[in-house]
């Protein structure tokens, strides 16, 4: 039975946590030192993207991520606080991050954590101010602390996360994690410099009617995926695509909907990545009562490969996403 921490809304995320570690039996404080540092780098990444336009810190970094793709001067930056949060907070031993090929090995030998992070999703947002994200997995090292992390350290299925959650630098920037306790979102006040609870226990709605799925794409879609994008416009549902996952998925969140990003020619196994945008939103998901599968299983229950491997995904409302996958 998952025991909500109750606390008033309003009251800030500093105490949530130190509530929700009493929650857990012999914790030792360090995963709540975790959730406070990537709050901070949080706030800090949150004042740079408010600053983008004026600060010269838009535009392209000039280099290529392992992604193949044009790397942000943002994707830069937010890597670069995130890694630097976690490496001074000194809870964490490695990070794997989209923005670096390899493992980030933090020389915390005495850590217990790693840490999957996308420490800016939606960057072709990022110029032209529409909101973007950060999406992040906390899992506990397997072997000994004090040894090298081993790729079983890195390479865990998403159902072995210990907490997850994202950050949304929207009309107003939001935290929202779990550490499997329930959803719990907090709004950034700037002029305190405090998250706030302002949405306790989030539920996503089992059902809903918008989809949010790159039409450009279509003719390249998989026929059952075709068909049910043509049943949601039979429907008359609505199509909301913001090219930010962290946005979209906010939204389908509160409101209902789901999320598609499908198998495509171009991109066969989709092109979100398992370890850093699928585990935390389907742990997200999940707790809020949603679902979130690759189109055949659960995205929790996958067992990783790569680092930087991509499924398809499907994830928002149970009943979308069961009808959207429905003999895949
Ligand atoms: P990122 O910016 O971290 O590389 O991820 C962007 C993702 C996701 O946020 C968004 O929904 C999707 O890419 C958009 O992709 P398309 O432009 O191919 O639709
Ligand atoms: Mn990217
Ligand atoms: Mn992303
Ligand atoms: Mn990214």
């Amino acid at each position: 039975e998952k025991s909500r921490i109750a606390l008033p809304v309003g009251s800030n995320l500093d105490r949530f946590i130190m509530k929700n570690q009493e929650a857990f039996p012999y914790a030792s404080g360090e995963l709540s030192q975790l959730i406070r540092d990537l709050a901070y780098a949080g706030k800090v990444v949150n004042r740079e993207i408010n600053r983008a336009g004026l600060a010269d810190i838009t535009g392209a970094y000039g280099n290529e991520n392992v992604q193949g793709e044009e790397q942000q001067n943002l994707d830069v930056a937010a890597n670069i606080r995130f890694t630097r949060a976690l490496k001074k907070g000194g809870e964490v031993a490695a990070i794997i991050s989209e923005e670096d090929e390899e493992i980030i090995d933090l020389n915390n030998p005495r850590s217990k954590y790693i840490v999957a992070i996308d420490p800016l999703d939606g960057s072709s947002n990022i110029d032209v101010n529409v909101s973007i994200g950060t999406i992040f997995s906390v899992y506990r090292r397997i072997s000994p602390q004090g040894s090298p992390i081993q790729t079983e350290d890195v390479l865990q299925p998403g159902s072995a996360q210990v907490a997850a959650g994202y950050i949304l630098y929207g009309s107003s920037t939001m935290f929202v994690y779990t550490t499997g306790k329930g959803v719990n979102g907090f709004t950034y006040e700037p002029s305190l410099g405090e998250y706030i609870l302002s949405h306790q226990n989030m539920k996503m709605p089992k059902d809903g009617k918008v989809y949010s799925i790159n039409e450009g794409s279509y003719y390249s879609f998989e026929p059952h995926v075709r068909d049910y994008v043509e049943a949601c416009k039979k429907r008359g549902f609505s199509a909301r695509y913001i090219g930010s996952l962290v946005a979209d998925f906010h939204r389908n969140l509160l409101k209902g909907g789901i999320y598609i990003y499908p198998s495509t020619e171009k991109a066969p196994n989709g092109k979100l990545r398992l370890m850093y945008e699928c585990n935390a939103l389907a742990m997200i998901a999940e707790q809020a009562g949603g679902k979130a599968t690759d189109g055949k299983q659960r995205i929790l229950d996958i067992q990783p490969t790569d680092l930087h491997q991509r499924v398809p995904f499907y994830v928002g409302s149970t009943k979308m996403v069961k009808e959207a996958t429905e003999e895949a």
